[in-house]
């Protein structure tokens, strides 16, 4: 009697495919309805996928960690990925999945988020504020946390170059995306403006600036978030503060 040769089924490779991590959002790319089709011949399964952009720069991440993961199941020889772009309304359906409700607005804003928001602040400038943000968010990262850091500081953006991270953030329908470095999820106004821009800010420009840039970052499972506040109690300190109300404070000082 000769064994019966199952074959792998669609359940099982997209059952796998619930282990595949989108590595920006961090959520399965099934949760976030990534996987558009999945077809087996013999031992060969293709899998479609979609990006939430075009030239997503981690797309050969997503291929690898689909490829390794389906490649486990057993009676599968070979696993070819296609990676197509989302259509602007599933790109929306997806941005209302990350944010329910109406205004689509942050969970960081909520009084009830889970993130603990702590502001690295001191009187004078030059202190070492950038520098107890970027270890602590680290030393956090590093402890098995997931720690993030927002670069408020509008006037002199430290926080990139201290965590060596550079780049345009991903934007999927107005929510930004952090980039990473050693564990640590990172945002930073400088990422949004031209390295050879000279940037002055007024009062109530600064003010939108600094909550738009809270409200539209997506933070997901952030449990740490360390943000870097300009030197002294200028109107970015006032604008946190009056958006976060939650938000505990970091002074820093020295001794002198
Ligand atoms: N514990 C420390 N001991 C000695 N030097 C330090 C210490 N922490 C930071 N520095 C140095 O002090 C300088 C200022 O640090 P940093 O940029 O972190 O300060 P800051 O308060 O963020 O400044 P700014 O107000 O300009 O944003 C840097 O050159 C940094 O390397
Ligand atoms: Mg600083």
């Amino acid at each position: 009697m000769f064994a019966h040769k199952v074959g792998v089924t669609k359940e099982q490779v997209l059952e796998a495919l619930r282990g595949v991590m989108d590595p920006e959002l961090h959520r399965s790319i099934v949760e976030l309805n990534m996987v558009k089709e999945i077809a087996i011949q013999d031992g060969s399964v293709r899998v479609d996928a979609l990006l939430t952009i075009s030239g997503c720069p981690l797309r050969e991440t997503i291929i690898d960690s689909i490829k390794a993961k389906v490649k486990e199941l057993p009676g599968v020889a070979r696993v070819d990925v296609n990676l197509g772009v989302m259509t602007q309304e599933q790109r929306q359906a997806l941005v209302g999945q990350l944010r329910p409700g109406p205004q689509k607005q942050s969970p960081l804003l909520s009084p009830t988020s889970t993130t603990r928001v702590i502001v690295v602040a001191s009187g004078k400038g030059g202190v070492g504020k950038s520098t107890v943000t970027t270890n602590l968010a680290i030393a956090l990262a590093r402890r098995g946390r997931i720690a993030g850091i927002a670069d408020a500081d509008v006037y002199g953006f430290s926080i990139p170059h201290m965590l060596g991270v550079q780049g345009k953030p991903t934007i999927i329908d107005q929510m930004i995306i952090p980039l990473e470095r050693e564990g640590v999820r990172v945002i930073s106004m400088g990422f949004m403006v031209d390295e050879n821009e000279a940037v002055i800010w007024r009062g109530p420009m600064l003010h939108k600036a600094v909550t738009t840039f809270l409200g539209e970052v997506y933070w997901g499972d952030t449990q740490e978030l360390l943000i870097d506040l300009p030197p002294g109690t200028g109107d970015v300190s006032l604008s946190i503060a009056q958006t976060l109300p939650r938000a505990e404070m970091l002074i820093v000082t020295t001794p002198q």
